[in-house]
């Protein structure tokens, strides 16, 4: 790990004092006092004692493999010891573990923060909107820290398009395009280069918005030396000097060492956040903070996850109750999956939206099958909020929590307050529960607990004896996709549709 900087550290440290640390709690991954059900996923202390030394052992080990140079040794791999995919390693691909020093590293990057927040600045200026296009580890963190940095809009808005291929998507987000004064600019987001979805959006959206005269700068965050992106990015102009600093340049790329689903700390997030508006040096040191102090945390969370695993959990369901949170929870879904579901294991991530779902899954939840655990993720000050009006109809006997009552609620201590009682509903009717709380929704705490995510996610695949940081099973669908399209030739065109219509889908 990198040598501690008096300077950054003094930062940290003043932000901690203001916006505190984000908290786990565990308890409630215990059974109730007097539950009676053998057949519980509820852990014990020796549960997780075992769990947790199994965690320590592979947190040692994901720290003596990482490897903070940029590109890796030649030879290093993810060798997993007890079993996995990649147990034979894979010589000359680098271990990709560079997310546990990069934010610590970039802080120390003055300059390149300093000019990418004038570029951000300008761009701001410049342009009516910003169109991000990217998929997976590429998008979902962009779109989850904007929208809960800024729950009422951005400077300028922000549109995400590349994640799917949903037509009329693109016809409501080009109408809205067609609409703005000035032009627009895009960032096109691809470690590859040559994720489909993407792709197809940077045809379609350069095609829209020139046919428009709207199309103002491109901006392509891709790999530092191959890749379709890359090798087309000088000639189409993309990156143009006059946003683009030598110092951003020399930074401007995702490393080979940093996968996509942990990749937002990079330029892939850094671009678009500093566009919106986002305080570059308290999102990176909330990321650092969390690799440099809160790695037994996550150690501990993922112990606590394994343990009910082997009791048969199948489910980690991520509840939240502040709707501008969703993105963010939609990365967390994005990221354990992706790094966890392999080789026949792995835990499902759902989300919950309360109270909304309470009236849907809840029922499911507290009723049904026992399978899941339930991670609560509570938002302490929302920094909006509203008091209660008293009514002279009170018929549904709410004015003893509205304004001029003894003790009057505001609304978020409301939407708290109930989330704590399907918590507690949850917990004492059978499932494990965990309760994660945010101080504030600021880009240091945010950052702060992605952090202890993305940590716990890669541990809890090393305690699988998998290997998290790759995504063999996303190739499957592709080359049935290329085959359907026509894009492997005839023969195997037509052989892939008469699989579909073998299946009766033939209309398709
Ligand atoms: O986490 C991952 O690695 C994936 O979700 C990728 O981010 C996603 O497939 C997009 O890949 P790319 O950036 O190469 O287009």
């Amino acid at each position: 790990m990198m040598q501690k900087n008096t300077g950054i550290q003094v930062y940290i440290d003043d932000c901690v004092k203001k916006y505190g640390t984000v908290t786990y709690n565990m308890k409630g991954m215990y059974a109730p006092q007097g539950f009676k059900s053998g057949q519980s996923l509820f852990i014990t202390e020796r549960d997780f004692a075992e769990a947790r030394e199994l965690a320590r052992q592979k947190s040692e080990y994901l720290l003596s493999s990482a490897d903070s140079s940029e590109n890796g040794k030649p030879d290093s791999f993810l060798d997993l010891r007890d079993g996995g995919t990649d147990t034979e390693g894979e010589p000359g691909k680098p271990v990709m573990t560079g997310w546990l020093s990069y934010a610590g590293e970039t802080l120390t990057h003055e300059k390149f923060l300093q000019d990418l927040k004038q570029a951000g600045d300008r761009i701001a200026r410049d342009f009516s909107a910003f169109v991000v296009i990217g998929i997976g580890g590429s998008y979902t963190n962009i779109e989850g820290i904007i929208n809960a940095s800024y729950p009422s809009g951005t400077r300028i808005p922000f549109y995400f398009l590349g994640q799917h291929l949903s037509a009329e998507r693109y016809k409501k987000i080009f109408s809205e395009l067609s609409q703005m004064n000035k032009k627009i600019a895009v960032n096109v987001i691809s470690k590859s280069g040559t994720t489909t979805e993407p792709a197809l959006a940077l045809r379609l959206v350069l095609d829209k918005l020139n046919s428009m005269n709207k199309l103002g700068a491109v901006f392509a965050t891709t790999d530092p030396e191959k890749g379709a992106l890359r090798e087309s990015a000088a000639a189409r102009g993309f990156n143009p000097e006059e946003y683009f600093t030598d110092e951003i340049k020399r930074h401007f790329y995702i490393r080979a060492n940093i996968g996509g689903r942990f990749s937002v700390i990079t330029p892939v997030g850094l671009l678009p956040f500093t566009v919106a508006g986002i305080d570059l040096n308290a999102l990176l040191s909330g990321y650092h903070y969390a690799m440099d102090s809160l790695k037994n945390l996550a150690a501990d969370v993922a112990a606590c996850k394994y343990a009910a695993y082997k009791k048969g959990a199948v489910n980690a369901i991520l509840s939240y109750n502040v709707a501008c949170f969703r993105e963010k929870i939609l990365g967390f879904r994005q990221l354990w999956p992706e790094c966890n579901g392999k080789d026949g294991k792995g835990l499902n991530v759902m989300e919950e939206f309360y109270t909304s779902d309470a009236h849907s899954n809840g029922q499911l939840i507290k009723s049904g099958i026992k399978n899941s655990i339930e991670i609560f993720h509570f938002i302490q000050n929302l920094g909006v909020d509203f008091t209660i009006p008293a009514s002279d109809y009170n018929n549904d006997k709410l004015n003893v929590i509205a304004e001029g009552a003894k003790n009057p609620l505001t609304l978020h201590t409301i939407n708290n307050r109930f989330m704590a009682a399907l918590l507690l509903d949850h917990w004492k009717s059978g499932v494990p529960v965990i309760a994660v709380t945010l101080p504030s929704l600021n880009p240091f705490s945010i950052a702060m607990q992605m952090g202890v995510e993305h940590y716990g996610a890669a541990l809890f695949g090393l305690m699988l004896g998998i290997n998290p940081v790759n995504q063999p099973g996303v190739q499957g669908y592709k080359e049935i996709a290329f085959k359907l399209l026509g894009m492997k030739g005839e023969g195997l065109l037509e052989e892939s549709l008469k699989e579909l219509k073998n299946l009766g889908l033939d209309a398709l």
